[in-house]
């Protein structure tokens, strides 16, 4: 007779009959966020140990906090760390109060979960290094693809994890805001609301529009994939604000879409980073990412390797927390990049462009295409509608772009506006 096989092997408290312990949590902050973590251990019948929130550090304490209303709340840090949970989650938001909460919680020795995207940029590094020196767990999954499990796996897979070249789209708010604008032909200042009330913007959405979010998740994800430090103001970062629906259907012309992209690429030549809104061709991995969907791509010695899931929102933002929170309980080790370069300098790449000229007369099209070539900036499409016109062109620096822009409107009164384009050629 055959012995059965072992299809799979669990964690050992799967086979206890004993009740187990509950995990501790405490809660910095009870916001949106910090109330969907609440509300998610609560319901929670997954996790191989009861979890259970035991206080939440608040501004005030008679504020009203829908779903999360059993919690007791405190503003004295003391008394939350008296209660001696077993993690702290940080679901603040600010900056340096978060740092000098999780740097006194890490000095205890007790083990941190963030999501703080700003924090990360900004600390990551330093609260990382205080993480390893007391040997206490730190993990911040949720800060980047805030709904798709990735950084823990590379922080394992060191041989994996050579990254020379990433791009994603890395904020769900303004994926959402341009899908809507294409779906529906609705503005920009709609579709921000109505992500807004579906809980995916930050608490000041400028931060989400202006390219600011997708900066921080820029600057995180080059340091943990070893691309080096680099300050999230270094970034070229433009806003979405800039685009309108009829340039959602120019690229539609094009046979593409219009999504906010991030990338970071080390060549030779050095390291070049930008966030802002970029044409994609319809058949880019990246156009096909909808809505409140993010997605990853690494460029790595063994090939590319591609990420989606949701990027924002409450639900996905707060499991992620609390498998991050289970994570932490287990090993009692931080997410750790796998290699450093230290700080290193950072500028704006080369690239397609995607332009839009208006005037109220406009010159014909192929005197717009000759006079840009005498700048050295060469169209392969083109479109005319209305009082516009659009251009897709080879690669060439913003620099040279804006210098031709700006000649142009000076020989002959027009706007000009240019976003990236992200062609092979
Ligand atoms: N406001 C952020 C976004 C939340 O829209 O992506 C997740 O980081």
């Amino acid at each position: 007779m055959s012995a059965p096989a072992i299809t799979a092997v669990r964690d050992a408290s799967h086979y206890s009959t004993a009740p187990a312990r509950p995990i501790t949590i405490a809660l910095l902050g009870l916001g949106r966020i910090g109330s969907a973590v609440a509300r998610r251990a609560r319901e929670d019948r997954a996790s191989p140990q009861p979890l259970r929130v035991v206080g939440a550090l608040v501004r005030d304490v008679t504020m009203a906090r829908p779903g999360a209303e059993e919690i007791p709340r405190t503003t004295d840090v003391a008394e939350l760390f008296a209660r001696r949970p077993d993690v702290v989650v940080e679901v603040l938001g600010d900056i340096e109060a978060a740092r000098t909460l999780i740097r006194g919680a890490l000095e205890r020795r007790v083990p941190v979960v963030t999501a703080n995207k700003a924090l990360m940029a900004r600390h990551g590094e330093e609260l990382l290094g205080l993480a390893i020196r007391t040997g206490t767990a730190f993990r911040y999954e949720a800060s980047v693809l805030a709904g798709v499990p990735f950084l823990g796996t590379f922080s394992a897979r060191p041989l994996a994890s050579r990254v020379t070249a990433l791009s994603g789209i890395l904020n769900g708010t303004t994926n959402f805001v341009l899908s809507q604008m294409r779906d529906t032909g609705a503005g920009l200042v709609e579709t921000t609301l109505d992500a807004q009330r579906r809980g995916f913007a930050e608490p000041d959405p400028s931060q989400d529009i202006s390219g600011n979010d997708a900066a921080h998740k820029l600057a995180i994800l080059a340091w943990h994939f070893g691309l080096g430090s680099i300050a999230p103001e270094a970034i070229e970062t433009i806003g979405i604000d800039g685009i309108d629906t009829d340039d959602v259907t120019a690229a539609d012309q094009f046979a593409g879409v219009i999504r906010p992209v991030a990338r970071i690429e080390q060549s030779g030549e050095g390291t070049t980073a930008f966030v802002g809104p970029a044409f994609l061709p319809r058949t880019d991995r990246l156009a096909q990412v909808d809505g409140v969907e993010n997605a990853l791509v690494l460029e790595t010695d063994a090939g590319r390797l591609f990420f989606s899931g949701p990027g924002a929102g409450p639900i996905p933002t707060a499991t992620t927390i609390l498998d991050d929170v289970i994570e932490a309980t287990r090993g009692g080790q931080p997410h750790a990049p796998v290699n450093r370069r230290g700080r290193v300098p950072v500028g704006p790449p080369a690239t397609s462009w995607f332009l839009r000229l208006t005037a109220r007369r406009l010159p014909p099209g192929d005197e717009i295409v000759g006079f840009l070539g005498s700048y050295g900036i060469w169209s392969h499409r083109t479109l005319t509608r209305g009082q516009g016109i659009w251009l897709l062109t080879y690669p060439c620096t913003r620099d040279r772009v804006e210098m031709a822009l700006c000649a142009l409107s000076a020989a002959t009164p027009c706007d000009g506006y240019a976003i990236r384009a992200l062609v092979e050629h």
